[in-house]
């Protein structure tokens, strides 16, 4: 459906950019700062490429100035990302660290004076490891608690300064990647416990929205959710009974939850008869009830595409995870459906599927489902790139994706959607969780590999000149 003409970008759209504490700043240790999960679980021998850990990253704690000058020279208009909580109380309930408060506060007002605004995420998978100790982290109900002090920290000292905050980040990767697979802290793999985890999450979320709405703090808040549209292979039956089954356990079961306070039914029956439905307590529906978004976050990375699982369900009394090439990273795999190729679409080097078409499609679901703006809190293409001997970085590949994005979400926009932002990921290089430092996804090339932190000098990519045109023109005119 092509659009007569094209709807133009809100002239005040936050054309923006994103990281993640862990993935940028370093510093592991420094100024009081305690230890998070990730920060223990690279130590664990084959958890990540070549050992990688996030030590010293790409040491924006240090170099955060010089960072936001480049933002500042590009023009960029936002800067998403994320407060590690162990930084600023570092055992994750006690004392408050005001030398990590301080550093925040300082980012904020660099990126304030250049006319940036700030989007803060409060968690970006980076739990203190004090708490995961003490009661087990997400699996405790205490941590709903502790998790709404630090929020409402953060609430206190930065309103009026902060308009925009991301409660959770993609809640669904971290708790199935979590709980169910073990490929992510705490290492877990076991669905009840993935459940039961994710419903305290849940709970923790809309806990801190309700505290922000109480406090009446000034601006907008909302979580950031791994989403990406499922297709079925083809029209057989069974196929899209996958593709539809997809939809309700990897989106709707979290969407739903954060929009009108209850699990999908679908989920939930199939749940309580498998013995894996979370353990729901007196009052938690009229928590969730209160924890209503002002808008949809969506880091949208590529669409996925499922057929029918023979193995359907849950195979002698475990969960069966098949299928998991091709499902979006958004975890949370039931088995009742089965990865598989989509001919129409290419794939990065990573074998993720391109598919700029996807975010329009996920963004009309989510549009016309929960009725919310969507702020796309990330999108882009993780690469080898190649620094030139001349200093630069000929990131064709990247420009190519992102236009492709960007002119997708205008017909979205033309469509009716309200759209309320878009954050590229990432700003500069930075650590890809399990995949080290050659995944690159920034506008800024930070010059270091897994286990060689050089000097960590910054080089400017094309595509940040590309991004800096996009943003004068208010979006793409080619
Ligand atoms: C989503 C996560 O929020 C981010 O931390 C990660 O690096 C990107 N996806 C790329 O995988």
């Amino acid at each position: 459906m092509e659009h007569k003409k094209l709807v133009p970008f809100p002239e005040d759209f936050l054309w923006g950019s994103a990281s993640a504490a862990y993935q940028v700043e370093g510093a592991m240790e420094e100024d009081g700062k305690g230890l998070s999960v990730w920060d223990e679980f690279v130590k664990i021998p084959g958890k990540t490429f070549k050992e990688t850990t996030g030590e010293v990253a790409v040491d924006h704690y240090h170099r955060y100035k010089e960072d936001v000058q480049l933002m500042a020279e590009q023009g960029l208009k936002a800067y998403r990302f994320s407060v590690a909580w162990s930084r600023v109380i570092p055992d994750g309930h006690g004392e408050v660290n005001e030398a990590g408060l301080q550093f925040y506060e300082n980012l904020i007002d660099e990126l304030l004076a250049h006319n940036i605004e700030p989007i803060v995420t409060l968690y970006h998978w980076d739990i203190p490891q004090a708490l995961q100790d003490k009661y087990k982290g997400w699996e405790s109900r205490q941590v709903i608690e502790d998790f709404t002090r630090y929020s409402t920290i953060l609430f206190e000292r930065f309103n009026g300064k902060v308009n925009y905050w991301v409660t959770l980040n993609e809640q669904n990767v971290f708790t199935s990647h979590g709980y169910m697979m073990g490929s992510h802290p705490p290492g877990v793999k076991d669905p009840k416990r993935f459940y039961e985890a994710n419903h305290i999450a849940n709970l923790a979320n809309a806990s801190v929205i309700k505290a922000f709405r109480e406090l009446e703090i000034k601006g907008k808040i909302g979580p950031s959710f791994a989403y990406g549209p499922t297709y079925a292979l083809d029209s057989k039956p069974e196929n899209q009974l996958a593709a539809d089954n997809n939809e309700t356990f990897n989106a709707h079961f979290w969407m739903d939850v954060y929009v009108f306070g209850k699990y999908p039914k679908l989920a939930m029956k199939w749940l309580e008869e498998n013995n894996l439905a979370p353990t729901i307590e007196e009052g938690d529906y009229a928590l969730l009830a209160e924890g209503k978004p002002d808008f949809m976050g969506l880091n949208y990375y590529r669409s996925s595409t499922v057929e029918h699982n023979p193995l359907d369900g849950v195979s002698e009394g475990k969960m069966n995870t098949t299928g998991e090439k091709g499902s979006t990273e958004a975890g949370g795999v039931p088995g009742l459906y089965k990865g598989t190729d989509n001919p129409f679409v290419e794939k990065t080097n990573w074998d993720w599927d391109i598919d700029p078409t996807g975010l329009r499609i996920g963004m009309r679901r989510i549009d016309s489902r929960y009725e919310l703006p969507i702020l796309i809190t990330e999108n882009g293409l993780g690469e080898y790139d190649t620094l030139e001997e001349d200093g630069s970085i000929h990131d064709t590949y990247r420009i190519d994706y992102l236009k492709a994005h960007v002119k997708a979400i205008q017909e979205t926009i033309s469509d009716g959607v309200e759209v309320l932002g878009y954050c590229t990921w990432s700003y500069t290089d930075l650590l890809s969780w399990l995949n080290g430092y050659q995944k690159r996804y920034g506008f800024v090339y930070v010059d270091r590999e897994e286990n060689d932190e050089k000097e960590l000098k910054r080089y400017k990519k094309d595509s940040y000149h590309w991004y800096k045109k996009v943003i004068e023109n208010n979006g793409v005119t080619d």
